[in-house]
């Protein structure tokens, strides 16, 4: 692996794998560097928890048990999704113990998938069940990147100021990274998938982030992402706020001036208030 190579790697990335040369990245590459993600995380919680080693010790063991059972039993995409849910629960749990970023991701996949099935969604943009199938697994991997986004930033309580907010828009980039890298330790073809999860962050007027690509340039994907995720995001509850509304989620994006596609938001906005009203009566 050249240096050139390495220095686009996330930095958790970077540092599990400073020490290998070589040019293929094999599967156990893969499952180590997730594992030291969660070493990492559980150290974290442990350190906040002032209980040194018990929660290593008991999460440890039940992760050790997941990884064992995903890699025993699953191959392909199934274990990419297994290792990415489980780098996501890492960060989760380093976040604090009853974090949620696994808890967004599955909403964002949910609101995503609710979009698909949109009959007038369907006939507009050509979403067959293919399609629909592969953004619902594009959201709910989204916001793997943010694994190699310091804990500091993203559990920071105030505005981030402006060089945190440089390393936050990389988040997107680090999830191309991340499932280029799983793709290729699992031989899977995710090029369609991995282009949704990069453009998530992006605007159809240009504005948005990392490559700051407009309009037909954003894979359906992405646009739809864009929408899930900001909804899920308005109307979830975080340290820094309280939750909106649904209808005040909708009324602040439809006010946002060229960032969504504007017939998907309106198309949208139906399903979207059906899908928060399952997954709330889901919790209740
Ligand atoms: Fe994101």
């Amino acid at each position: 692996m050249d240096d050139e190579y390495m220095n686009q790697l996330p930095i958790v990335l970077q540092r599990v794998l400073q020490d290998k040369k070589e040019e293929v990245i094999s599967v156990e590459d893969v499952i180590r560097s997730s594992w030291a993600m969660i070493a990492k995380g559980m150290q974290f919680v442990d350190s906040k928890l002032n209980m040194p080693g018990e929660y290593v010790k008991e999460m440890g063991t039940f992760l050790k048990k997941l990884i064992d059972k995903s890699y025993a039993s699953k191959t392909g995409l199934a274990s990419i999704v297994d290792m990415a849910k489980m780098g996501v629960m890492l960060k989760d749990t380093s976040l604090n113990p009853t974090g949620h970023i696994l808890t967004h991701n599955k909403n964002v996949a949910f609101y995503a998938e609710s979009i698909c099935a949109s009959e007038k969604i369907k006939t507009a943009y050509y979403v067959t069940e293919k399609i629909s199938n592969r953004i619902k697994l594009a959201a709910l991997l989204h916001d793997i990147g943010k694994i190699g986004i310091p804990d500091y930033i993203l559990n920071k309580p105030d505005m981030l100021n402006l060089s945190e907010w440089n390393i936050m828009e990389q988040h997107p980039l680090y999830s191309e990274t991340i499932l280029n890298l799983m793709s290729q330790a699992f031989n899977v073809d995710m090029e369609l998938l991995i282009m949704e999860v990069g453009s998530h962050h992006e605007r159809c007027d240009g504005k948005g982030y990392p490559k700051k690509i407009a309009e037909q340039n954003i894979p359906l994907g992405g646009k739809i992402i864009a929408v899930a995720d900001c909804f899920a995001g308005l109307t979830e509850k975080r340290v820094y706020k309280e939750p909106k509304t649904p209808q005040q989620a909708i009324e602040i994006m439809r006010a946002d001036e060229g960032h969504f596609d504007e017939y998907m938001l309106q198309q949208a906005i139906t399903p979207l208030l059906k899908a928060y009203e399952k997954l709330r009566k889901n919790i209740a």
